[in-house]
């Protein structure tokens, strides 16, 4: 039966491009995620958006003079194209900009509101006498309470994850002048955590199949005791509180960037012309929501987004947060304002999008940090991409087409080595199949990988281009054999390589998508007719590995 897959992807703020961590961090596990459950047949929302609104966009916006949405519709445009380019298939990546997005926030806020989950109260908030106004939570940095690192920011210590308030910072001062803050009274709206500590504490003593350290990371978070939250601020750039005399706050993006998953969903469901199919996907019961992330991100899906959905009520929770550690660049700490980042537009005009889609796959980050650098790049991408996947792809199709006029041979009697290698498909795409349900992808991967080893030293064994002359019999099992093994690795592969899986589907003589082929083996057909083989990937030289550094190190200043 087929299942019903929610999948949220976390919303990048539209303030830049987007860059290699966004994508091993969440967008390349999400992608790989939805396609294997479409290709098995289950039905799939996968929903994100341009984050619109927050310190980042009119930081940038103040640094360039522009109003904030000239920057956020730039670089939503931005996103978009590299979504189509990079193979990252949404269902709908709107923005938190619509009419629409703004009528769910303050429908949810104004429901939390009735039932008492948020409530008006004052606080202090830093407000800096030089520029006259209040001051953001990330324009102000100071000493974390919790571990003490000395620049953490004023909505978030980047050391030890918490969340924190300006106030909760020890010698804070402005971020951008340095200068000393006083903190003055401001009302706010605060929405009341406290009321749901036992309901989140039970439910993520549930969740036995998280990750161990989002797993981990959440509980101490609710252990160590949770503090309401003010959810609006003294700013312009935001959406209006929907009640009369707070025309100068706004509320705070990340009470409504989340939020942003439910309106995301009702619009996808009004763009199919089903207006109420969102309901389906988040409130039925029979449905799994996995929402896919950088580890940063974990306190708001696995704290605030839950108590906003327990707070509205009948709303499905997080089946799965499968938060992913950092990707670091050439050994350094990735940073967008330090320029230490591998942009991908910029990559896409020099490289196809299945290599990095298959290294960062390679070597994702999902249980502790890990590095890209461009020579591993290079070397993945030749002895893996190309010697052990793309070489075996074009050794059988070429000789196949060569030795058997551009069709699938019949296959005579079948030996122990055969037999053993046909068995290894239906295995390996059960395999597969479980880890990327488990979302272990880096481990699904090497499945597939292993299989393609495994046809290497089969055909390497029984050296189908001498036996030709002495056994065409044999030579047409042996690639009769082979030719259903790459027809299971294009499927295998699927999920993490669609471009070349789609383009292999092809040059073996298929019409439609591989996707339409399900997550099963079809025997190929004896006599079944074949283009002329072209080659799946490109051998890229190892001066690129340098050449790429270089560039690297001249953009950072
Ligand atoms: N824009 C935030 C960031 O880049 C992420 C928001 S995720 C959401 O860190 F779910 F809240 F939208
Ligand atoms: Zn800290």
């Amino acid at each position: 039966m087929a299942e019903r897959i929610f999948i949220g992807v976390a919303w990048p703020y539209a303030n830049g491009p987007l860059h290699l961590g966004h994508l091993a961090g969440s967008y390349l596990p999400a992608d790989i995620f939805a396609r294997y459950h479409r290709i098995i047949g289950n039905h799939v929302l996968m929903v994100s958006g341009s984050d619109q609104h927050g310190t980042p966009i009119t930081l940038r916006a103040e640094d360039e003079g522009v109003e904030p949405k000239e920057i956020v519709e730039r670089f939503h445009a931005s996103f978009l194209d590299t979504w189509e380019k990079m193979g990252i298939d949404f269902d709908l990546f709107t923005t938190t900009g619509t009419r629409n997005h703004t009528e769910t926030v303050q429908q949810v806020f104004l429901s939390l509101l009735e039932q008492g989950y948020i409530y008006k109260d004052t606080m202090l908030l830093p407000y800096s006498a030089q520029e006259k106004r209040f001051l953001p939570d990330r324009y102000v940095e100071g000493i974390c309470p919790h571990c003490g690192h000395k620049k953490a920011r004023g909505d978030q210590c980047d050391q030890c994850g918490k969340t924190l308030n300006p106030i909760d910072l020890i010698e804070p001062r402005g971020k951008r002048d340095g200068s000393k803050l006083e903190f003055r009274e401001s009302e706010h709206f605060f929405l009341k955590l406290t009321s749901f500590e036992h309901s989140l504490l039970d439910w993520i003593k549930r969740q036995e199949h998280w990750r161990p350290n989002v797993l981990n990371f959440s509980r101490r978070f609710i252990e160590d005791g949770l503090k309401d939250r003010a959810i609006t601020r003294d700013i312009e750039w935001g959406i209006p509180i929907p009640l009369d005399g707070y025309d100068n706050k706004r509320i705070y993006v990340w009470f409504e960037a989340v939020i942003g998953y439910w309106s995301a969903a009702q619009e996808w469901a009004k763009n199919i012309k089903s207006p109420s199919s969102w309901e389906q996907f988040l409130t039925d019961p029979g449905t799994k929501s996995f929402y896919f992330m950088g580890k940063d991100n974990i306190p708001f899906h696995t704290i605030i987004w839950p108590s906003i959905l327990m707070g509205v009520g009948s709303m499905n929770l997080p089946y799965d947060v499968p938060a992913n550690e950092f990707l670091n660049l050439e050994g350094a700490k990735l940073s967008t304002s330090g320029n230490w980042a591998i942009w991908l537009p910029d990559y896409l005009e020099n490289f196809d999008p299945d290599p990095l889609r298959y290294v960062l796959s390679a070597t994702m980050p999902e249980t502790s940090d890990t590095n890209f650098s461009w020579d591993n790049f290079v070397s993945r991408n030749n002895r893996e991409l190309v010697a052990t996947y793309g070489n075996l792809v074009h050794r059988v199709l070429t000789l196949t087409y060569m030795h058997f006029n551009g069709k699938f041979p019949s296959p005579g009697k079948m030996e122990k080595d055969d037999h053993m290698l046909m068995d290894m498909l239906p295995q390996s795409l059960k395999q597969a199949g479980e880890r990327l349900e488990g979302c272990k992808f880096r481990d699904a991967l090497g499945v597939a990988m292993n299989l393609a080893q495994s046809a290497n030293r089969y055909i390497d064994f029984m050296a189908p281009w001498k036996t030709i002359k002495t056994d065409p019999i044999r030579t047409a099992t042996t690639l009769w054999i082979c030719i259903n093994v790459i027809s299971c690795l294009r499927t295998l592969m699927y999920p993490f390589l669609p471009f070349s899986s789609q383009n292999l589907h092809e040059q073996l003589g298929n019409q439609g998508t591989i996707q339409d082929c399900g997550w099963k083996l079809d025997t190929i057909t004896p006599g079944q007719c074949f283009p002329s083989p072209q080659p799946l990937f490109k051998k890229l030289d190892e001066s690129i590995a340098d050449h790429q550094r270089k560039r690297l190190e001249e953009q950072s200043p």
